[in-house]
């Protein structure tokens, strides 16, 4: 077989050829363009591709194997090292990395692959397929093609009372790529600091500072975000998760929501809606509404397929204030050329087709089963645990009592083979809050809950007790 790669040297360089090969070589696998794995032509191939003497190459590939950026494997020829980059990489934006080898995995942001409806989704795809005609293999529109936004907007009044339109629609890679676009945006603004609550995502604030925005905490309370430290900030700009606050789960009291409203409209400020779990409501009664619909002027609506469906689609969208639309399309146009067309299209056929109601109402009922045995598993082996954020989402915040080793107990329940984070990973260098642990059962079987609880208890007593 003769592999191919595809690298240059330069003969008029005064770099010998073998450095500027291995060079060029290493700068690939470090940009993880040769990725761990891959496998390189042989040396004779490569000097005959590149027209280059043998030995020029053997050299070469002899260095980085003593650099330990290639292994030789006899038999199998010179691949690119796979110990190099473990771990290596960008972090992703949420904690899915894979687990050392744990039993029961309670992270959030677990993909919970059972759940994905396989054959609805097949179907909708084949549907596509056999419909689509020239325009849906063309360059979509940057904002989505109409036929999602559509679905989209319906769907989003309809089910989050958000107000909004199909043109004030844009279809995104999740999430990540919603907060990314609308960093850029603000900055253009003039606007180079964002608000974040704390406790909050970690991943999401490394992930503004690299967008190049000040990620500016404040505190959350049993009411969510304190707006009147908000105040203090000076910031104009806020990311908040109001329906389920990340990860303690609060719900934004109606008394923060107006006050918050008011800061924006009294700030000129702007607010992002994070509503990554939105869809998830388990008391009875409608679930509050988005907080977009208290004024759609100054409210960036954001949600995602991550818990809906699963976090590999990358499909997110956002619904945005008309005054901001224009920069936010033309950002966006500078990134990229739109989301896959073939994707959207059979996400619309979902939606349009009832399929994803059906599916929403399947997993809430599944969930809601898994919420009420985490429950009763806490009150049974984790009795003076305080729990919150049940109503909605897919994970609950279990505070402990004062005093207790918060990492004692994450270590002790990782020794019985269970993964959990504990609340200090949460924060972001303020005072630090009360021992807690944020126990995610999304992706737990049913049956495994009481046993990672139990487990999760007898870290507890030990802690407790050294
Ligand atoms: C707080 C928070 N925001 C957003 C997301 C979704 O991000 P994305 O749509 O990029 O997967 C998640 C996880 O799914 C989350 O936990």
């Amino acid at each position: 077989m003769a592999w191919h790669l595809s690298v240059q040297v330069d003969r008029d360089s005064a770099v010998p050829l073998t450095t500027q090969l291995q060079n060029a070589i290493k700068v690939r696998i470090e940009d993880r363009v040769l990725q761990p794995g891959v496998r390189l032509p042989s040396s004779r191939q490569l000097a005959q591709d590149l027209r280059l003497s043998r030995s020029v190459v053997v050299e070469a590939y002899e260095q980085l194997i003593a650099e330990g950026y290639l292994d030789a494997v006899r038999g199998s020829g010179t691949r690119v090292t796979r110990k190099l980059t473990e771990g290596g990489g960008y972090a992703p934006l949420l904690d899915s990395r894979p687990a050392a080898q744990s039993r029961w995995d309670l992270r959030v942001g677990i993909a919970n692959l059972s759940n994905f409806p396989r054959q609805e989704w097949l179907n909708s795809y084949t549907k596509v397929l056999q419909n689509v005609g020239r325009e849906g293999m063309d360059y979509p529109p940057v904002a989505g093609i109409a036929e999602l936004r559509n679905e989209l907007a319906g769907y989003l009044g309809r089910v989050r009372s958000v107000h909004t339109e199909p043109g004030q629609v844009m279809v995104t890679a999740g999430f990540a790529q919603g907060l990314a676009l609308l960093s850029d945006s603000l900055k253009r603004l003039g606007i180079h600091e964002l608000a974040i609550e704390e406790p909050g995502h970690n991943g999401q604030r490394r992930f503004i500072l690299d967008t190049g925005m000040t990620p500016v905490p404040v505190p959350v309370d049993d009411e969510g975000l304190v707006v009147e430290a908000l105040e203090r900030t000076g910031a104009r700009a806020v990311l908040v998760t109001p329906a389920h606050q990340f990860p303690t789960g609060v719900m934004l009291s109606p008394a923060r929501r107006a006050r918050l409203l008011a800061w924006a409209r009294e700030r000129d400020g702007w607010i992002i809606e994070d509503d990554y779990d939105g869809e998830f409501w388990f008391e009875p009664g409608g679930r509050p509404a988005a907080l977009q619909e208290g004024d759609p002027e100054r409210v960036v609506y954001a949600g995602t397929t991550s818990k809906v469906l699963v976090p590999g689609l990358r499909l997110g969208w956002l619904a945005i204030p008309p005054r901001l639309y224009p920069l936010l399309e033309r950002v966006r146009s500078r990134q990229d050329q739109g989301s896959d067309t073939l994707t959207q299209l059979a996400f619309a056929e979902l939606m349009r087709s009832g399929l994803l109601d059906r599916h929403l109402r399947r997993v809430r009922s599944r969930y809601r089963s898994r919420r009420e045995a985490l429950a009763a598993a806490v009150r049974e082996s984790l009795p003076e645990a305080r729990l919150s954020g049940c109503a909605a989402g897919l994970h609950s915040y279990a505070v402990l009592p004062p005093g207790t080793d918060e990492a004692a107990v994450v270590h002790g329940a990782l020794r019985r083979s269970v993964l959990v984070r504990g609340g200090q990973q949460f924060r972001f260098g303020g005072p630090p809050g009360p021992p807690a642990l944020i126990l995610g059962y999304g992706s737990l079987p049913l049956t495994g809950i009481a046993e990672a609880v139990a487990a999760i208890g007898e870290a507890y007593e030990e802690a407790r007790r050294t």
